[in-house]
């Protein structure tokens, strides 16, 4: 009985120690060089940790987010975003692995707008359309990192300033995105930004996510729910038609938990599979839960609030296995999904949706929290 006792009491120092070897024992950041820029710009990767075991690396090129580890429903740690060993890659483009997507994400249709009675013509990259805020855009350019360590989180502030007429559009636009971790397994991204010219601003993280590992295959099986009753379809090249419509009754209806296989055959076009936009209940108004998305294997679960009016949900379409990956990895058709909080495409082009417009005097200011967890 004794023995017994004594054992049990061994076994338990024995986990303890062997715990505390394993698990980081508090909020942490620490930062390593990730090589340099042509004009020998250094990049730095900056990487953040928990008491859970979670970890994400964030690099100075494009504010990137490179890594995100988390633990399955057994512990099990896997790299859970799409992502490249060397800058080089990032630097030769990915389909925008994890980056901060602007000046204005998603389409501007024609690559033309019109503000304040001026014209303004931007690149068009993406067909007749314009993407992501052009092809060498803020997702290129190395920003100014500021670490920070405070008793509820770890993080990173990224600052750029884009020169008024960078990739056509108008207004200094100076931007901040902080990156910060906490022990609730909360990954949070503000955004803030100013200009001296009224200039259309959207920005958002462009994640792609596989719940099973970064390499496990397809994302089919996830089970996804979206806060959202309502969708903006668009004509082919998909800028939206400027209508705003009940999913009900379409494959796009992700009102209850279903898996992103169990209807994608359903949507017509090449290469087919789910880009579009959805808009949230919430409506933007107050920060509120978008999306809930849970992986039945390995029981990882990725819960997304924000309080920007709209989502849009990209099921990783255009992945053809050419880019390389994180170890050797190749990303296949639908090898990662992404849940891109902004406002609506093209907005800049559409008065009945809400407005993207900042002004001088103005701050921009929005949040998205990615929270990790697990379910049994
Ligand atoms: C967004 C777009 C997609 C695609 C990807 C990048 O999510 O909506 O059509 O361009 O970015 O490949």
């Amino acid at each position: 009985m004794l023995r017994t006792a004594c054992l049990g009491l061994a076994a338990l120092a024995f986990l303890t120690a062997s715990t505390a070897m394993t698990q980081p024992a508090a909020l942490a950041i620490k930062s390593a060089p990730f090589g340099k820029l042509a004009d020998g710009t250094a990049i730095q990767a900056h990487t953040l940790t928990n008491k859970n075991g979670i970890e994400a690396t964030v690099i100075d090129f494009g504010a990137t987010l490179i890594s995100l580890k988390a633990p399955d429903k057994a512990g099990k740690i896997e790299d859970i975003a799409l992502g490249c060993d060397k800058l080089d890659d990032y630097v030769k483009g990915t389909p925008y692995f994890g980056c901060t997507t602007g000046r204005v994400c998603n389409r501007i249709a024609k690559g033309e707008f019109t503000l304040e009675g001026k014209k303004y013509t931007l690149e068009k990259n993406n067909g007749p359309n314009h993407l992501h805020g052009g092809k060498e855009a803020i997702d290129k350019k190395a920003w100014k990192a500021l670490e920070f360590k405070n008793p509820d989180g770890v993080g990173v502030t990224f600052t750029y300033t884009s020169k008024d007429g960078e990739n056509g559009y108008p207004g200094t636009l100076s931007m901040r995105v902080t990156y910060t971790l906490n022990d609730k397994n909360e990954l949070r991204i503000d955004y803030e930004a100013t200009t001296d010219k009224a200039t259309p601003v959207n920005l958002t993280n462009h994640g792609y996510w596989n719940l099973a590992g970064h390499g496990s295959g397809d994302i089919l099986g996830h089970e996804l729910q979206l806060m959202a009753d309502r969708y903006t379809p668009t004509d082919d090249t998909l800028i939206p038609t400027g209508k705003i419509v009940a999913v009900e009754g379409t494959p796009f209806d992700f009102r209850t938990p279903k898996t992103i296989g169990s209807r994608i055959g359903e949507i017509k076009g090449d290469p087919g599979g789910y880009d579009l936009n959805y808009a949230l209940n919430s409506e933007g108004k107050k920060m509120a839960l978008a999306a809930r998305v849970v992986e039945p294997k390995s029981g990882r679960v990725l819960e997304i609030e924000t309080d920007q009016p709209g989502v849009q949900f990209y099921s990783g379409n255009f992945l053809d296995g050419k880019q390389a990956g994180r170890g050797g990895v190749t990303y296949k058709k639908h090898a990662g999904f992404c849940l891109e909080t902004q406002h609506f495409p093209d907005s800049v082009n559409q008065p009945s949706f809400p407005s993207t417009i900042l002004k001088p005097g103005e701050t921009y200011k929005t949040s998205t929290i990615h929270r990790f967890g697990v379910k049994r």
